[in-house]
């Protein structure tokens, strides 16, 4: 199996189809249970292998089946695990690949509250492929913590994961998914001071390395060259350099008279252009720059690169699939600082597309360090292009902590990133975009200023400014400022990083080919 982390080996991920869970030697068997009748999946021959303690303890009340709930069972007669996890997956009518995935991961989180040789999943019969996939990938998110920084863990991943009654290539697939989704989440969890915009490009170096995927990494002079003046102008005020990273995935043979190896053949000077870009914002740590944020804010702005490693995830999950679609992933990294060189408020950048820019808060950096980016993404001529940002506090104070917000100029495109993320069970809400919300961005002096009137539609009012860098390519723009990090831990994380709209993404390139053509 792939393993795309730069970390050294992940987890074994294993399937064993004909195994019998009562036999299986591992030191706890997780079975799912549903609310109101337990299901007839696994967990049925699991409770007649255990002489009904399920259902009696379903009867007293003890195992409702609700979304999430664990109940351990030690020592069960029965069978050759010691442990056994009744893990809930709520009402049947309510299953989607979100609700399987949370209850995969709190069983999985729970378990890795110590450390563990082998853990057993029993998948259930009833689930669909794309369902067990979820369940996978769930398993393998909720063992790793955020903890990178501890020396006692407070979750250790299993040595090895086996899946019970679920064929190969699903688990195979779904532990893929579940690399993607932990991938994003580490670097979101690693420190600022760790994780900078260079050592974000030598993570996106490595995993292009291990999957083929071709990689140039713009510094400084390159970005000058590109005339990328609102992201440079960002990064002014660090002593970190900026960079800009573009990954290319091809893997719609249409280059190449239909081999599918993940673009290993060299050159790709010959390309059409790519089905869909990619796009993140990656600013490494988030001050706020001279219209500094108060300490309260500004505590969590590590997670600010968020947009860029959700979409490193994605396209790293994409190539290890090896789907076929022609994939452009790039990121803005930079650091937004106070540093003697800052930019300041009332500065006029101009952005790659010549479009010049009155800076009134240099914390809405997000949009300018995008707006370039955008522009380099636009002129690939994709067929569409979608970015994630943490970009803005107004979209949390819309949507709350769990729903990304989504903005666009194609209501066609807007709507099938909908329904993959209906798909994936990852909360979305799509915000308007009407045109009156356009003279809020302009500007005294410029073409364009950085914030809108005053804060209310300040989701909106950022959307309609990267609106202005996307010419007539659709485009759909996703506000994880609320989703892409947790304070507060949650049955199935620990908090920090959650790999928000990985799953979605994957699912977008997966079921729907003909919608990024
Ligand atoms: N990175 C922040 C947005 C953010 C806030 C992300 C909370 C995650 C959690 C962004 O750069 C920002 O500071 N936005 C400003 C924009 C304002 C100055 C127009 C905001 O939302 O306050
Ligand atoms: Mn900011
Ligand atoms: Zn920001």
């Amino acid at each position: 199996m792939s393993e795309f982390s730069s970390q050294a080996g992940r987890p074994r991920i294993v399937a064993e189809p004909s195994m019998q869970p009562e036999a299986v030697d591992a030191e706890a068997l997780v079975v799912f249970a549903t609310e109101g009748g337990l299901g007839a999946g696994g967990v049925a021959a699991v409770d007649a292998a255990v002489g009904g303690v399920i259902t009696k303890l379903a009867a007293a009340g003890e195992i409702t089946g609700k979304a999430c709930e664990c109940v351990s069972i030690l020592a069960p007669a029965g069978l050759t695990a010691p442990q056994l996890l009744v893990v809930g997956l709520g009402k049947r009518e309510e299953l989607d690949p979100g609700v399987i995935y949370r209850a995969a991961a709190t069983a999985s989180k729970t378990l890795a509250a110590r450390k563990r040789g082998e853990v057993a999943f029993l998948a259930d019969g009833s689930w669909s492929t794309r369902q067990l996939e979820h369940a996978v990938a769930g398993a393998a998110v909720g063992m790793v913590g955020q903890d990178l920084y501890r020396h006692e863990k407070k979750r250790t991943a299993f040595a090895t994961t086996t899946w019970l009654a679920a064929p190969l290539d699903a688990v195979e697939r779904g532990a893929q998914l579940g690399d993607g989704i932990n991938l994003t989440r580490r670097l979101v969890n690693l420190a600022p001071d760790d994780m900078y915009p260079q050592a974000f490009a030598d993570e996106a170096s490595a995993v292009a390395g291990h999957l083929g995927i071709d990689i140039e990494v713009w510094d400084e002079s390159r970005l000058a060259k590109e005339r990328c003046g609102a992201l440079l102008a960002v990064s002014r005020g660090s002593s970190r350099p900026p960079r800009l990273v573009v990954m290319r995935y091809r893997g719609s043979g249409r280059h190449d008279g239909g081999r599918h190896d993940g673009g290993r053949h060299d050159g790709g000077r010959h390309d059409g252009p790519p089905q869909l870009a990619l796009v993140g914002k990656g600013v490494t740590f988030d001050s706020g720059g001279l219209s500094l944020k108060p300490a309260d804010s500004m505590m969590g702005m590590k997670c600010d690169m968020a947009g860029a490693a959700t979409m490193l995830g994605t396209i790293a999950t994409i190539a290890a699939l090896k789907l076929p679609v022609d994939v452009v992933a790039a990121m803005g990294l930079v650091e937004n600082m106070t540093g003697p060189a800052a930019y300041k408020v009332g500065d006029v950048l101009t952005s790659r597309n010549g479009l010049t820019i009155e800076v009134h808060n240099t914390d809405a950096e997000g949009r300018l360090v995008l707006a370039d980016v955008l522009d380099v993404v636009r002129g690939l001529e994709p067929g569409r292009i979608i970015d994630a940002a943490t970009l803005t506090g107004a979209c949390m104070v819309a949507l709350g902590h769990d729903v990304a917000g989504l903005f666009t100029n194609d209501q066609a495109s807007c709507d099938q990133l909908v329904a993959a993320a209906k798909t994936a069970g990852e909360p979305v809400w799509q915000m308007p975009m009407f045109r009156h919300y356009d003279a809020q961005v302009e500007s005294d002096v410029a073409d364009i200023k950085n914030v809108g009137d005053g804060r209310w539609g300040g989701a909106i009012t950022a959307a309609k400014f990267l609106e202005r860098f996307v010419g007539n390519t659709p485009w759909t723009h996703i506000d994880i400022a609320g989703p892409a990090f947790s304070d507060k831990p949650k049955p199935w994380s620990d908090g920090g990083g959650t790999g928000v709209m990985v799953r979605s993404l994957v699912e977008l390139v997966r079921g729907t080919p003909e919608a990024t053509t």
